[in-house]
């Protein structure tokens, strides 16, 4: 029998980094994580290790040892991404990052693609407050230490069981409350994004087969709709709830902002439309499976309704969501327009 693949995640009690984890384990992999354990969440069949990125020393030990891949979820500064690089690259045969695909310059064009221009960025920061050149300056980080060993995946939109940052969470939850829930139009805008598990097995496949440089990790575009997306949420919780769909003008006028009041929607004229219209023909020629959306919203809300208490969520992103006054406003708007 081969050996298990040994496979380190630095994080990996989240969301991402959690899926990361029990993809491995449920590989029959080697699995260790590295992360401050503050999170309530570790696998039982995967080793902990506890340190702190930003105190380099703390990741020495994870360097006099081999793994085959090393998969990392960091979006701090990227100097913690360099200096882990550092300290891993003699003994680490493959680096897998989760960058994402707001690294592309402003605006990203429609159909963005791997080799569209990106943000200014330094694998040196230390202490930038922009998302986008803590994600570039990490991928440069990463790049530099390890070369063709470097696999950079850039995730659009991730949904699916544990999300932390409130996106399909705060509409399973709308929905669940019932009465008339303002649905932003155009209920055919085409969506794109990733099951986080479906992240974590392309990522891991991938890393294993030796793929190197970046990818842009999301479903095609259409994948799901704002229409099937609510439908598929209307299904999953059962509720009920009616639907009034409301044109973009409307929402603009009321200054709801898209996004984050209304998580996952974006309007067809907005700067960064293009996050629902990414190039992902070389992911998917490279094998990317993508559940239906139906089953990541279905999953979602098995989990949530599971909970018995409310979501979590990331301290860095504020929650996301329309409050009942600004959404019953915004309805009684569209009934005048
Ligand atoms: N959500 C989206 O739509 C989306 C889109 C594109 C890209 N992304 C990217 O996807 C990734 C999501 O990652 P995730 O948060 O779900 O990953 P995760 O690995 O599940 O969770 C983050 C981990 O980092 C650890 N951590 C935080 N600070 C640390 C420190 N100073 N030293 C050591 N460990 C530390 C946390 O544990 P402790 O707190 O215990 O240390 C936790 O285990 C991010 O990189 C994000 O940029 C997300």
């Amino acid at each position: 029998m081969l050996p298990a693949m040994r496979l380190l995640v630095l994080g990996g009690t989240s969301f991402v980094g959690r899926a990361l984890v029990e993809n491995g384990v449920a590989r029959g992999w080697d699995v260790t994580t590295f992360n401050r354990g503050r999170g309530a969440w570790s696998h039982p069949d995967a080793t902990r290790a506890i340190g702190d990125r930003l105190d380099p020393g703390t990741l020495v030990p994870l360097g006099m040892r081999d793994w085959d891949v090393v998969a990392d979820t960091w979006s701090g500064a990227a100097r913690a991404a360099r200096d882990a690089a550092a300290v891993l690259a003699p003994r680490t045969r493959h680096y897998a990052y989760i960058s994402s695909c707001s690294v592309y310059a402003p605006p990203p064009p429609m159909g963005v693609d791997e080799s569209a221009p990106t943000v200014d960025a330094t694998p040196d920061d230390e202490h930038v407050a922009d998302y986008a050149v803590r994600k570039r300056g990490s991928e440069m980080a990463i790049e530099q230490a390890f070369g063709d060993r470097a696999l950079l995946v850039r995730p659009g939109l991730v949904l699916g069981p544990h999300e932390d940052v409130g996106r399909l969470p705060w509409w399973l939850l709308r929905l669940a409350r019932g009465g008339e829930v303002l649905a932003p139009g155009p209920a055919d805008q085409p969506l794109q994004l990733i099951d986080a598990r479906d992240l974590a097995a392309w990522m891991l496949d991938a890393a294993a087969a030796g793929r190197h440089g970046a990818y842009n990790a999301v479903s095609r575009r259409g994948h799901a709709t704002m229409r099937s997306l609510l439908a598929a949420a209307m299904t999953a919780t059962g509720g009920d709830a009616t639907l009034t769909w409301v044109a973009p003008e409307v929402i603009a006028e009321q200054g709801i902002e898209p996004w984050s009041e209304l998580p996952i929607w974006l309007p067809p004229d907005h700067e960064f439309r293009a996050l629902h219209a990414v190039g992902v023909d070389k992911i998917h020629a490279a094998g990317l499976v993508t559940r239906p959306a139906q089953d990541t919203v279905a999953d979602t809300w098995a989990w949530l309704s599971a909970l018995g208490e409310a979501p979590p969520q990331r301290a860095d992103i504020p929650p996301h969501g329309l409050d009942a006054p600004r959404e019953r406003a915004a309805l009684a708007a569209a009934r005048a327009a």
